[in-house]
């Protein structure tokens, strides 16, 4: 059974359809490349998988382990899995990250009927992970993306990721705004993630980041629908010639 299926979701703001049409599948296990132009509606797909209110959807049905999660709250959909690092990380003022992210850990063990974790296993969960990501201390006793650097966010997001290792990871232009040294923090930290039962959504335009975490396909969007799915010369063919040959 695929771990999540799109199947010809459309999708509105207002009057406005943005999705018109979207087919996707996702196995276990695999990652998969969505790349478009601006504005074709990659955002709000990832938005609209997460829950996001702002838009509401007129047609089709978005499976995930086999259920439909269109009636679901955006927090039960992430305590059952789901994972969206934002394109544009929202700041938190005054919520700190570690404890942000153990009162985060907490309410999905308590959803999926696990044991809550305590202050000693809950540091030694953090320590490891950030460590492996560059997130000092400091860092983790800040608000939630306040006054942190683009790079900086998108390595929290990263961190926030593999502290609640989800199944199903989106990733909305992650590589955007980073330098080399912090594209390769965040690939490797994502590339270790890469387990079985665990896929990858990663939007991008550019190579970069899938050199850490190779897809399996790779979907071309347009204008609201999936228009082409390929292998990974479709990356290849995408940085050399854009994507206005793609219909
Ligand atoms: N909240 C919104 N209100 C009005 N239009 C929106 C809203 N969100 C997205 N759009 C429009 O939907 C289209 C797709 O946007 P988006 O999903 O962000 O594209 P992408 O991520 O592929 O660049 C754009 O034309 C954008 O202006
Ligand atoms: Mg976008």
């Amino acid at each position: 059974m695929a771990l999540l299926e799109i199947k010809d979701l459309h999708a509105c703001v207002g009057e406005k359809e943005i999705l018109k049409g979207v087919n996707l599948c996702f196995e276990p296990g695999e990652v998969h490349a969505i790349m478009g132009p601006n504005g074709c509606g990659k955002s709000t797909l990832s938005a609209v998988i997460a829950g996001h209110p702002s838009f509401q959807i007129t047609q089709g049905d978005i499976l995930f382990k086999g259920q439909s999660i269109l009636n679901q709250t955006p927090d039960v959909r992430a305590n059952k899995g789901i994972f969206l690092a934002f394109q544009h990380p929202v700041e938190l003022p005054g919520v700190g990250l570690a404890q942000f992210l153990k009162t985060a850990l907490n309410a999905k063990r308590s959803f999926l009927g696990q044991a809550q974790m305590d202050g000693v296993q809950f540091m030694k969960h953090m320590n490891l992970r950030a460590k492996a990501l560059g997130i000092t201390p400091d860092m983790l006793k800040r608000p939630v993306n306040v006054g942190f650097s683009g790079g900086e966010k998108k390595r929290l997001e990263t961190f926030q990721m593999a502290m609640l290792e989800p199944d199903f990871c989106i990733l909305d232009e992650m590589d955007s705004g980073l330098d080399v040294d912090a594209l390769k923090v965040v690939g490797q930290g994502l590339s270790v993630m890469r387990e079985p039962n665990r896929s990858f959504m990663i939007i991008t335009h550019h190579d970069d980041l899938l050199q850490y975490i190779q897809p399996d396909k790779v979907s071309i969007m347009r204008d609201g629908q999936i228009v082409t799915t390929g292998g990974v010369d479709l990356v290849h063919q995408v940085e050399e010639q854009g994507y206005d040959h793609f219909r």
